[in-house]
């Protein structure tokens, strides 16, 4: 018999990254079943997005509650109870200063928030960073560029988009003197104000709080409060990307609490209903107000179930989940330092929370590729699942969920002591 696989080959098309070639049926807590009757340690949690684990039952409950009264109402059409409710918990969350609008996917939402942000200024201009992520759809492929291949026959994008350089301290140029960031990072906005695009002409920048697809590269916070201030001195808008590092990855609901900086905008997906569709725009009240009726929609966006797998999955968040990602974020971190001790071909370890990486290098503290697709092959040979990022593809991550505990982890750490131990 055929296995999903080779099923799917014959049907669909290959454009789409397959990170391996198993077939699932079953997802429970941190494990997932293959067709082949396998049991998985899952820390890819399917891209960041079953942050409580595989169908947890309050989400299953929530979602079958909702499906028996409304499937859909159509937000452009009637209000309805899961939707209203949720808005009001991310307002809750979010400080109470703030607003919310519903779509369906994270490129969405970051379309949105561009939409958002030029409504509002007036402005045309978008300044994104090397290594960023933010999409599929032509716009926000224009603001993503950990790979030019996302990119490769779409040109030409949309206009008016520049890139700052990400600091990824681990491969940076400069020589860090005694400040926390070098300082080439922050004069780069001068430079770039100076001889590309003036200040008044941009209506945002964006940026991931914790870069994800480019390789898990958390910044240093002076240099997201330095980000902040230029653009209150400019009136740009600041648009965090949370759709990875958002609902309690780093052990905080946001990851922007770690910086203590607020953005104008951020968009939310991915974790935010573990596993249906939906994403947030969640923007200051004050811009939110001006966003007229009819500047914005979409059929499907808040849908009502979706909305109660939402209001579920916070619940879990709040009542341990979020307290236990902290607490196991800093044991798997400190069981990976060990590792790097043991082991040359570790050169960096990094994250926050249960956003974890290593980076894989060679004797010359060169991307090392070749390790970490030997890595993620023979892991899930030994039964556990985990992808990598990395404009090299050189960094393996780690995205337990946040229902994982000590065991899981010790399991998954004596995996990749066996692989890294009959590699060297
Ligand atoms: C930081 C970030 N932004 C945006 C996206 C796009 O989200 P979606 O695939 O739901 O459109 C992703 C997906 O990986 C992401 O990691």
């Amino acid at each position: 018999m055929s296995t999903l696989f080779e099923r799917c080959q014959k049907v669909m098309p290959p454009v789409a990254n397959r990170a391996t070639q198993m077939g699932v049926v079953k997802g429970e807590g941190c494990y997932l079943t293959s067709e082949d009757g396998r049991e998985i340690l899952d820390f890819a949690s399917g891209v960041a997005v079953c942050n409580i684990g595989h169908n947890h039952p309050k989400v299953v409950e929530a979602a079958i509650e909702q499906v028996k009264s409304l499937i859909h109402g159509g937000h452009n059409v009637v209000y309805y109870e899961s939707y209203v409710s949720l808005a009001e918990k991310l307002v809750e969350i979010t400080g109470g200063d703030t607003m919310v609008y519903f779509s369906n996917s994270g490129a969405e939402a970051n379309e949105g928030a561009m939409k958002l942000a030029k409504y509002i200024t007036k402005r045309q201009a978008v300044i994104a960073f090397k290594g960023s992520f933010h999409g599929r759809t032509i716009a926000t492929t224009s603001i993503t560029s950990s790979n030019s291949a996302y990119r490769k026959n779409y040109e030409a994008l949309l206009p008016s988009v520049y890139f700052a350089e990400y600091p990824n301290l681990f491969r940076t140029p400069y020589k860090r003197e005694c400040e926390e960031c070098p300082k080439q990072y922050l004069e780069q906005f001068d430079e770039m104000f100076k001889k590309l695009i003036d200040p008044y002409s941009v209506a945002a920048i964006i940026m991931e709080p914790i870069q994800g697809e480019g390789g898990y590269v958390v910044p240093p916070v002076e240099f997201v409060k330095y980000v902040r201030e230029i653009c209150d001195k400019y009136g740009i808008m600041l648009i965090f990307d949370e759709i990875q590092t958002g609902f309690g990855r780093t052990g905080k609901m946001f990851a922007q609490e770690n910086f203590g900086v607020k953005p104008d905008i951020f968009t939310t997906a991915k974790a935010i209903a573990s596993g249906f569709p939906l994403s947030a725009i969640i923007a200051k009240k004050e811009h939110m107000e001006k966003w007229v009726a009819g500047a914005h929609g979409g059929t499907f966006g808040g849908n009502p179930v979706a909305c109660a797998a939402a209001l579920a999955t916070i619940d879990v968040l709040e009542n341990g989940a979020l307290e236990n990602c902290a607490k196991m974020g800093e044991y798997f971190k400190e069981k990976l330092l060990e590792l790097k001790r043991k082991y040359k071909e570790i050169g960096d370890v990094r994250g926050i929370g249960l956003m974890l990486a290593i980076e894989l290098v060679d004797e010359e503290n060169r991307p090392n590729t070749h390790l970490t697709n030997t890595i993620l092959t023979k892991a899930l040979e030994k039964g556990l699942l985990l992808l990598s990022c990395g404009c090299d593809k050189n960094v393996v991550r780690f995205i337990a969920p946040m229902i994982v505990e000590k065991k899981d982890i010790d399991k998954a750490i004596q995996i990749l002591d066996e692989i890294l131990s009959t590699e060297n």
